[in-house]
């Protein structure tokens, strides 16, 4: 069925960004359209431009949404939103001296959520995701990636990775949905080391998978103290074969190489890289990888935040994701995370808007997603403001609505 609107005070196309591949944006590479109109069926965009010049077929369809803005879908690439219970004491503990690394060392941290997710049904473990699903929904979020990775045993990793393939069908027609296989995440104390808990639970577990056809990528916590470079290369080399895109939490603690790993194997993203090198950054911008930076995680953290000026000068891709998980980012709100990303990490509007929707996008491989033109897919959010800055002007504040 065609759907046409007319009169939104400002379409953001993003056209000059795409055809940018989403690098060294200047904000005219927004593409603004105002007082423009859309016209799109089930799945694609047909056309786009001025109200006054919406071929005339078109018209007597057309719905006004004058007070209203369209952007491209947000889409948030970086998600571990099926757990158990949650760590407000670690956070607490945090508030009151312990690091991150040191309450992860004494067997909370990841472990302990772990033993919280093996404690929850998957029933409930379904419905709180759907839950979530919907408040991220509810921002405008049109896409999400979410990780397995709280299970850490054979059986309840496989019912995690099957558990997001049920999310996806069930949210098919209104999100989509990225299923990302990490039972790579942290090592459970019952494995002698990382190359053990790898070559017993995530290698052969992931043979298991793949023919399934569910995941859709692979990721790995690269971590002093988690995984190192030789896990790293195992697990993607075994992806690659399998046909299956890789990405990495790279560089997050410790600088470790995390982002020329990324680029090595063709990552779709390097995610954190709160410490990543010069070197890395010189790397990544020669690469397609996007380098997803995680600004809520270093917030809550109270570490220093990545050097994005730094990648964006250099040409590097960059998008900005959530991170929303129950230990270092316990926001699942994108768009409040963008708005504090603007300021701190000092973006320009378009590398702003970008990094939630086109690059964000491309951190899932998702090509013809990102941008308002012709020919892309049939997918947006809409907000119920004036101008595009708006938005993130009134920081923590919800404007999206469902299109009518
Ligand atoms: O992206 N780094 C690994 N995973 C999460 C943290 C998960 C947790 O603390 O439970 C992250 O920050
Ligand atoms: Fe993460």
């Amino acid at each position: 069925m065609l759907k046409a609107y007319t009169d939104i005070n400002e379409i953001v196309t993003m056209k000059a960004a795409y055809h940018k591949d989403g690098r060294r944006l200047i904000p005219d590479d927004l593409s603004i359209i105002r007082n423009g109109a859309i016209v799109f069926d089930e799945t694609k965009i047909l056309w786009v431009g001025d109200t006054d010049r919406i071929p005339a077929q078109y018209r007597p369809l057309a719905k006004n949404l004058k007070g209203h803005v369209l952007t491209p879908e947000i889409v948030d690439s970086h998600t571990h939103l099926i757990f158990g219970g949650d760590r407000a004491q670690e956070y607490a503990d945090r508030l009151n001296g312990a690091s991150y690394e040191e309450i992860a060392k004494r067997g909370g941290g990841i472990l302990y959520t772990m033993q919280m997710t093996n404690e929850a049904s998957l029933e409930d473990l379904f419905s709180i995701s759907c839950e979530r699903i919907e408040r991220l929904h509810s921002y405008g979020v049109g896409s999400i990636e979410i990780k397995s990775g709280y299970g850490l045993n054979f059986e309840r990793e496989f019912e995690l990775s099957m558990l997001i393939d049920r999310l996806k069908k069930k949210y098919r027609t209104r999100v989509r949905i990225f299923n990302t296989f990490l039972a790579a995440h942290d090592v459970p104390k019952d494995f002698l080391n990382s190359s053990t808990y790898l070559q017993e639970v995530v290698l052969p577990l992931l043979v298991k998978l793949a023919p399934l056809r569910i995941i859709d990528a692979v990721d790995i916590f690269h971590e002093k103290n988690y995984f190192g470079p030789d896990d790293v290369h195992l697990l993607f080399t075994r992806s690659s074969e399998l046909g299956i895109p890789c990405k990495i939490h790279a560089d997050e603690l410790n600088e470790n190489g995390g982002a020329k790993l990324a680029a090595e194997f063709n990552a779709l993203s390097a995610d954190h890289l709160l410490k990543i090198s010069d070197e890395g950054i010189e790397i990544l911008a020669k690469s397609p990888t996007v380098a997803t930076l995680l600004p809520g995680t270093a917030f809550f953290l109270g570490k220093p935040l990545a050097r994005a000026r730094a990648m964006l000068d250099a040409g590097v891709k960059v998008a900005l994701a959530s991170d929303f998980n129950p230990g270092s980012c316990h926001c699942d709100n994108l768009l409040l995370v963008a708005s504090m990303a603007a300021s701190q990490l000092k973006l320009n509007q378009a590398e702003l808007w970008a990094a939630i929707t086109l690059n964000a996008a491309g951190a899932l491989g998702f090509k013809g997603q990102g941008a308002l033109i012709p020919g892309m897919d049939a997918r947006f959010a809409l907000f119920k403001t004036q101008s595009l800055s708006h938005i993130t002007y009134n920081w923590g504040r919800n404007f999206s609505i469902s299109l009518p």
